[in-house]
C-alpha cells in the first residue's frame, strides 16, 4: 500500500519571467514559489519594481520577529488590500499606536478571561454539531467551519449568535468582500509602485462599508450598555472598559470599530481554515480520528478544566498548523539596511517570513511533508517547535488569539469527532491555496456517518 500524503500544492519551476511570476503570484501565493525554498535559509527576490527576501533561517527569525521588532514593521503595503475593511486596527498598525492598542486588548485574552470565554465557545461548538445532523451526502467543511468559528467570535466577543440577525448579515458580506479582493494576495506581497493604480473590484467598497456600518452599530448599542450599566461579560465590554495603563484612555466607539473587524476576520478566517484541514486529515488517517474520538468522551464534563485532557486533539491541531498554517507568510520592513548572511539589505526591503516553508524545512524537520502529530513528543518535534514554529507569528505581535485558539480548534474537532465518523470522497482531493488564509482551491468536502 502507497502511504498517503497530506496535499501539497506543486511548486513553479525554478527561474520564470517576471510576467509569469506576477500571473502566478496573482493566482497563488504558494504555488508561485520554487522548490528550493523549502531549503534555503534565506532568498532573494530582485525585480525591477522591488527586492524582498524570504528568510526561513530559525535565527533570523527570531530576531525579525523576537529580538529587534522594531526595526522590522509591519509593510504599510500590506494594509493596501485591507484598509478599507480594517481602518486602523491592532492588525495595521505600528509604534505608538500599536503598542497603546496592545495594553488595552491584551487584557481580554490572558489565560483567567479564557476560562469566562469557555460556556460561549462550547455553546457554538455544540450549535456546529447540531447543523451538521441529518446532513445528507458529501458535506463541503470549510463552510461549515467558517459558519462556526464566526459564531465563536459573536458569542465571545458580543455574546449573539451567527443567528442574530446582525451577526449572520456580518458574516455573509464579508464571505462576499473576500471574493471581490482579487489583490489582495499581490498587493501584500509585491510593493506595487505608488503611482500604479489600485483596482478593488466593483462592489468590495461597497462591502467593506456596510460590514462597518453593522459592526458600528453593535459597537455603539454595547456602549450604550456599558454606560447604562446592563453590559454583559464579555471580550467587548472588557476591550471597551479597560483603561490603557500608562495613558487611563479608553478606546472610543469609533476606534472599538476598528478593532472588531479584525477580531472578526482574524479570529475567524483562521480557525475555520485549520479546522477544516483538521478534519481533512483525521479523514485520511483514520487511526488519529479513533483518538481523537475515543479522547472526546471526557467532554462529557462540561466545565474548562476537560479541554486540558483533550491531547491527542491538540496534538492533530498543532500539527494541522504546522502544515497548513493559516497565515501562510508575512512581511516586515527593513526600516534601516542590515547585511544578512553575506548579503546586504537595503532599508525598505520588504522581508518575507514564511511559515509556509519554515514548518516544511527539509533541512529543519523529521519528516517534513508527512502528518505526524506524535513528533510534539519527539526530540525533533520539541526542537522545532522552539524554532520552526510560527503559526501564530511570535515576539511582540504574536497573536493575541492564539490560547484561545488552541482552545476553540481541540475543542470544536472533538465536539464533532465525538458525534461524527469523517472520510473523504474520492476525487475530490483538496489543493491547498493562499487567499487570505490557506483554503481548498475547491472547497473541502467530507462523508459524515453518525458514530
Ligand atoms: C488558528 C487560529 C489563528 C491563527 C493561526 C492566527 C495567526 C495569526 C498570525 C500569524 C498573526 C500575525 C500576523 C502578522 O504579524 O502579520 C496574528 C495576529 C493577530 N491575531 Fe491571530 N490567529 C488565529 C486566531 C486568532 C483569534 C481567535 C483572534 C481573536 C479572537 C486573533 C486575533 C489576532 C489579532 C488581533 C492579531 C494582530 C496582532 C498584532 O498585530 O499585534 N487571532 N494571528
Amino acid at each position: 500500500m502507497t502511504k498517503v500524503m497530506p496535499p501539497k500544492p506543486p511548486a513553479r519551476p525554478d527561474k520564470v519571467p517576471l510576467w509569469r511570476y506576477v500571473k502566478l503570484f496573482r493566482q497563488d501565493i504558494l504555488s508561485a514559489q520554487p522548490a528550493r525554498l523549502y531549503r534555503a535559509w534565506m532568498a532573494e527576490f530582485r525585480t525591477p519594481f522591488f527586492r524582498s527576501f524570504l528568510v526561513n533561517q530559525p535565527d533570523l527569525v527570531k530576531l525579525l520577529l523576537k529580538e529587534r521588532p522594531d526595526d522590522f514593521p509591519k509593510s504599510d503595503r500590506i494594509a493596501e488590500g485591507l484598509k478599507p475593511l480594517l481602518g486602523n486596527s491592532v492588525f495595521l498598525t505600528n509604534g505608538a499606536d500599536w503598542k497603546r492598542q496592545r495594553r488595552i486588548i491584551d487584557p481580554a485574552f490572558e489565560g483567567g478571561r479564557l476560562k469566562d470565554t469557555y460556556p460561549a465557545m462550547r455553546a457554538a461548538a455544540e450549535a456546529a454539531v447540531k447543523r451538521l445532523e441529518g446532513r445528507k451526502g458529501p458535506v463541503e467543511i470549510e463552510g461549515e467551519t467558517s459558519h462556526a468559528a464566526a459564531d465563536v467570535i459573536f458569542r465571545t466577543l458580543f455574546s449573539i449568535p451567527i443567528g442574530h440577525e446582525v451577526a449572520g448579515e456580518v458574516f455573509t458580506r464579508f464571505r462576499d468582500y473576500q471574493r471581490s479582493q482579487p489583490l489582495l494576495n499581490l498587493a501584500a506581497f509585491v510593493p506595487l509602485p505608488r503611482w500604479m493604480p489600485r483596482f478593488f473590484r466593483g462592489g468590495t467598497r461597497r462591502n467593506a462599508e456596510t460590514i462597518r456600518a453593522l459592526i458600528a452599530q453593535l459597537t455603539a448599542e454595547r456602549m450604550a450598555a456599558i454606560e447604562a450599566g446592563r453590559a454583559p461579560d464579555d471580550l467587548a465590554t472588557k476591550i471597551m472598559t479597560t483603561r490603557d495603563p500608562e495613558t487611563g484612555s479608553t478606546f472610543d466607539t469609533a476606534e472599538m470599530v476598528d478593532q472588531v473587524a479584525i477580531f472578526f476576520l482574524a479570529g475567524h478566517e483562521t480557525s475555520a481554515s485549520a479546522l477544516a484541514w483538521a478534519l481533512y486529515l483525521v479523514a485520511l488517517y483514520p487511526d488519529w480520528q479513533e483518538r481523537v474520538a475515543a479522547e472526546a468522551a471526557v467532554l462529557e464534563d462540561e466545565s474548562f478544566a476537560a479541554v486540558s485532557r483533550l491531547k491527542n486533539s491538540r496534538d492533530v491541531f498543532r500539527e494541522t498548523l504546522r502544515l497548513y498554517p493559516p497565515v501562510p507568510m508575512m512581511v516586515r520592513e527593513a526600516a534601516c539596511s542590515e547585511h544578512f548572511r553575506n548579503r546586504a539589505v537595503p532599508k525598505g526591503a520588504q522581508m518575507v517570513l514564511s511559515p509556509w516553508h519554515l514548518h516544511r524545512h527539509e533541512r529543519l524537520w523529521e519528516n517534513p511533508n508527512g502528518f505526524d502529530p506524535a513528533r510534539w513528543g519527539t526530540e525533533n518535534g520539541k526542537q522545532c517547535q522552539r524554532d520552526a514554529y510560527i503559526p501564530f507569528s511570535a515576539g511582540a505581535r504574536v497573536c493575541t488569539g492564539a490560547g484561545f485558539a488552541m482552545v476553540e480548534g481541540p475543542l470544536i474537532l472533538s465536539m464533532i469527532l465525538r458525534r461524527f465518523r469523517v472520510e473523504p470522497v474520492a476525487g475530490r482531493a483538496p489543493v491547498p491555496v493562499a487567499h487570505l488564509t490557506v483554503r481548498s482551491k475547491n472547497g473541502i468536502w467530507l462523508h459524515l456517518s453518525e458514530r
